[in-house]
């Protein structure tokens, strides 16, 4: 165990290395008082390179984790209580989108107005999200997260 194991809370596990700070944006951990912890660039048979992040005394709501889906679709997430695993889950991408990703058209207006991008999951696999505004599809190949 290379970060060490925690008492309550939540583990997030395979995690993309590459994501790593993507997960901490969407989840707002950066702006949280918990007790975090996390390793990165661990070795994983199927990613490559993971990360993994530990937060005490934290359990998440499925809504808030599944917005992690995006960027770390194979995430799998550890319940902890009395240093037990009391629940393991993985991510599901949402049906829809709040925020998060940026609208690929230029000419959408939540590209040059103060507006929360909002789009529809049309396709769950190869993530691809049609805007609420323009129609126009994002998919995962210029998805950037903002
Ligand atoms: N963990 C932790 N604190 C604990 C118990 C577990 O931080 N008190 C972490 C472990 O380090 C591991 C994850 O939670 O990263 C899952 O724990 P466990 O199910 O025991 O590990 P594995 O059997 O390796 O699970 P999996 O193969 O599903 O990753
Ligand atoms: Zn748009």
């Amino acid at each position: 165990m290379v970060v060490s194991a925690i008492q309550n809370g939540t583990v997030i596990d395979h995690v993309p290395a590459k994501q790593l700070f993507k997960v901490i944006q969407i989840l707002g951990l950066d702006h949280i008082d918990n007790q975090i912890t996390f390793g990165t660039n661990l070795e994983s048979k199927k990613l490559g390179r993971k990360a993994i992040i530990k937060i005490s005394n934290k359990f998440f709501k499925d809504d808030d984790i599944n917005r992690i889906a995006l960027v770390a679709p194979d995430a799998k997430l550890n319940i902890i209580r009395d240093y037990e695993v009391v629940e393991k889950k993985v991510v599901e991408v949402p049906d829809t989108i709040l925020g998060i990703a940026k609208c690929m058209n230029p000419k959408c207006i939540t590209n040059f107005e103060h507006v929360t991008t909002r789009f529809r999951v049309v396709s769950k696999k190869n993530v691809a999200l049609k805007c609420y505004y323009c129609e126009k599809i994002t998919d995962q190949e210029n998805l950037q997260i903002i």
